[in-house]
């Protein structure tokens, strides 16, 4: 059965396995790697994986978008390369937006540079750009990504 459950309840083991599925998409420096996921926490960020049995088969990591009210950010989403085109991308959003409106968030924003279509699928539609880190020289994501968000029904 699948499950979606912030890494940092899940047993030690689940960081490498995390840190084995985020590396084989991005590679990075395994402190730095080491580092983010071991920065999730229940006031995020969240970095929430996908479980199946003991298997790591997802990754998302949510964040608060400090200029924006109840806006979440997305980001390092990836399911293991040998399982991708069997819905557990959908499974790993979907559940993600769930969690994050039990959080009261109304609204997720996200940036792809050629995922485009899974995210439209998904309900995600093109929008203004929003200022998402700190530093006023990273203020705005460059313009070779899009930018994408959706609106949740939120009372
Ligand atoms: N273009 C168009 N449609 C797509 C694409 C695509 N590239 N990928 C998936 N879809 C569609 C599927 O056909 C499916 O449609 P359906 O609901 O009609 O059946 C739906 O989207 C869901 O597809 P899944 O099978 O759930 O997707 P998958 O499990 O392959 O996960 C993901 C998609 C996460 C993008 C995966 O391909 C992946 O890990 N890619 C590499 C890492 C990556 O690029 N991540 C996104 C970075 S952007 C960010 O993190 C904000």
């Amino acid at each position: 059965m699948k499950e979606l459950i912030p890494l940092h309840h899940a047993a030690e083991e689940y960081f490498e396995k995390s840190f084995q599925l985020l590396n084989h998409q991005w590679p990075r420096l395994r402190s730095v790697r080491m580092g983010m996921l071991h920065s999730s926490r229940d006031s995020l960020p969240t970095s929430l994986v996908l479980v199946d049995e003991d298997k790591v088969i997802g990754h998302i990591k949510i964040k608060h978008l400090a200029c924006r009210h109840r806006a979440l950010w997305i980001e390092s989403v990836v399911i293991d390369k040998a399982l991708r085109g069997k819905g557990f991308g959908k499974i790993l959003m979907l559940e993600t937006e769930k969690y994050a409106r039990e959080m009261g968030f109304q609204i997720a924003y996200l940036s792809t540079y050629d995922q485009q279509g899974f995210y439209s699928r998904l309900g995600y539609q093109e929008c203004e750009k929003v200022c998402v880190f700190d530093k006023p020289v990273d203020n705005w994501l460059p313009d070779t990504s899009f930018l994408k968000n959706k609106i949740w029904n939120v009372k």
